[in-house]
């Protein structure tokens, strides 16, 4: 094995040190998988035979800026140094009481710990004794599923899985991060097991879930937590979108694998998390504004205004965070009907205006979301819709250079207005300012100072209010 991933002089040192307490260590885990697929990584974790505690103590005091984390009541210990994040712990036995969700760690052996490690991919180790310093220990053969790309556990999957379900969302995870495929025993007791989430807390299920979305092709992983009933068991109102209804010959496209293509490609397009949360939640609300209507056929009516309202509650219950992310998904959910209405013909400016106004800092994510919105299959319809995308694009373009609308604040604000009329704080601000707004946005008047000055002194007489000498 060459050594190029043990180039950090750490290796080094934790081999010396090891070899003065006489312990015996390797690096383990993510690490040495990513090494082998070219992935860079700079998490590391040691596995010592013996107390990773004291070789962490060890190994930091002979290095220069390097902090030390020690978690007692885990067992295990933390050194920071640059950007890099190395974990020690002793290797360890698990035996689990299936009544309860803490297994009982017991001090163990080399092979204990590479035992009881969820995917074959994972089980790997390189050794840092002195006599074969570098050597990949392959008990698993982790390698050829490496190569093969196969995700798969090392032991019967239905007990791996009973250890710790969380490892059912981490198989999907490495499944859709690496593109690899999910061995049939191993996807089998994925279904038998999906239930057992339930013990998990959302936290983690919500970080594996967060993982797959930052995949390349996020596709791969909602599919295998769809076909396993994962994904039902946290994220019924996505479940709900798949499938379609046929009545009088007419049917609607299944909003599911319509969702996930979007979703598939806005990743083409930004790396954003929550923009990509947005391609997820979308549609999420045509399940509940579904309508058949006789000369219609299906309509989702009033989906982006119900869909934005159900974007809090399923973060919430998603423990997602509740401030600037989720403020942003809403907005792209509820407007992402809106550039497309900008397509058609004969569109005022005030209407460019006031999507520029409501969509504010989240417009060009918005555009990016219409433009992966189209998923039809006849390419020159595709191309005719991409092209009337640019065009709205152009013509926001050309009104925000002319009428800067975007992070728009009144000319006049409300501290001036009561002064102009000597009022207090009270609804006849409130009505002025927002007739100011609209009719900047509208275009009666232009938006700058003077204009706005001669705007409000007419709305305040009209509200009969005098000027304060
Ligand atoms: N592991 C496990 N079961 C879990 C979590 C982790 O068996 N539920 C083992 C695996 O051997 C894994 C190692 O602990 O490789 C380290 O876990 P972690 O750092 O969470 O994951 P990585 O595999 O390193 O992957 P990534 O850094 O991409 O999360």
């Amino acid at each position: 094995m060459n050594h190029n991933g043990l180039a950090h002089p750490i290796f080094q040192l934790v081999s010396k040190e090891s070899k003065s307490l006489g312990f015996k260590t390797y690096v383990v885990g993510g690490y040495v998988r990513d090494l082998q697929l070219n992935r860079k990584s700079k998490d590391v974790d040691f596995v010592t035979v013996g107390s990773g505690i004291q070789l962490a103590q060890a190994v930091q005091k002979r290095l220069k800026n390097a902090s030390l984390s020690i978690f007692k009541n885990f067992g295990t210990a933390q050194i920071k140094t640059d950007d890099w994040e190395f974990e020690f712990v002793g290797a360890r036995k698990e035996s689990y009481d299936r009544k309860s969700r803490k297994p009982k760690i017991e001090d163990g052996t080399f092979e204990d710990d590479i035992h009881r490690r969820d995917f074959t991919v994972n089980t790997l180790a390189i050794s840092l004794q002195k006599d074969d310093f570098g050597k990949l220990i392959d008990t698993f053969n982790g390698l050829t599923d490496l190569k093969n790309k196969i995700i798969r556990t090392p032991l019967d999957p239905v007990i791996t899985f009973k250890d710790d379900p969380l490892r059912m969302m981490r198989a999907v995870r490495f499944a859709s991060q690496l593109d690899f495929k999910i061995e049939s025993t191993t996807h089998k007791a994925l279904k038998s097991e999906a239930k057992s989430l339930s013990i998990v807390s959302q936290e983690r299920i919500t970080d594996e879930l967060n993982k797959i979305i930052l995949s390349q092709k996020p596709s791969i992983g909602f599919k295998h937590l769809f076909d396993t009933k994962l994904l039902h068991q946290f994220f019924p109102e996505m479940v709900k979108l798949q499938g379609v209804e046929i009545r009088d010959g007419k049917g609607h496209k299944d909003n599911f694998y319509h969702t996930l293509q979007v979703l598939d490609q806005i990743c083409e397009r930004t790396n954003n998390l929550w923009v990509r949360w947005a391609a997820i939640l979308h549609d999420i609300a045509k399940p509940p504004t579904k309508r058949f209507v006789k000369e219609e056929g299906w309509t989702f009516h009033g989906h982006e205004d119900k869909g934005s309202r159900m974007v809090k509650p399923i973060f919430s219950k998603l423990k997602l965070p509740l401030g600037a992310p989720m403020v942003k998904v809403r907005t792209l959910v509820q407007l992402h009907l809106r550039p497309i209405a900008l397509t058609k013909e004969n569109i005022t400016d005030s209407a460019i205006r006031r999507l520029i106004f409501d969509a504010g800092e989240h417009l060009e994510d918005l555009m990016i979301l219409c433009k992966s919105d189209i998923t039809t299959k006849n390419k020159i319809k595709e191309q005719r819709f991409q092209k009337n995308l640019i065009n709205v694009e152009q013509n926001i373009a050309l009104v925000e250079e002319r009428d800067r609308i975007r992070n728009w604040q009144p000319p006049i604000k409300g501290d001036e207005i009561m002064n102009l009329f000597g009022i207090k704080p009270g609804k006849e601000i409130g009505i002025i300012k927002s007739a100011l707004k609209d009719a900047i946005l509208d275009g009666i008047i232009p938006n700058n100072y003077n204009d706005a000055f001669k705007f409000v002194i007419e709305q305040g007489k009209k509200l009969g209010l005098q000027l304060h000498e």
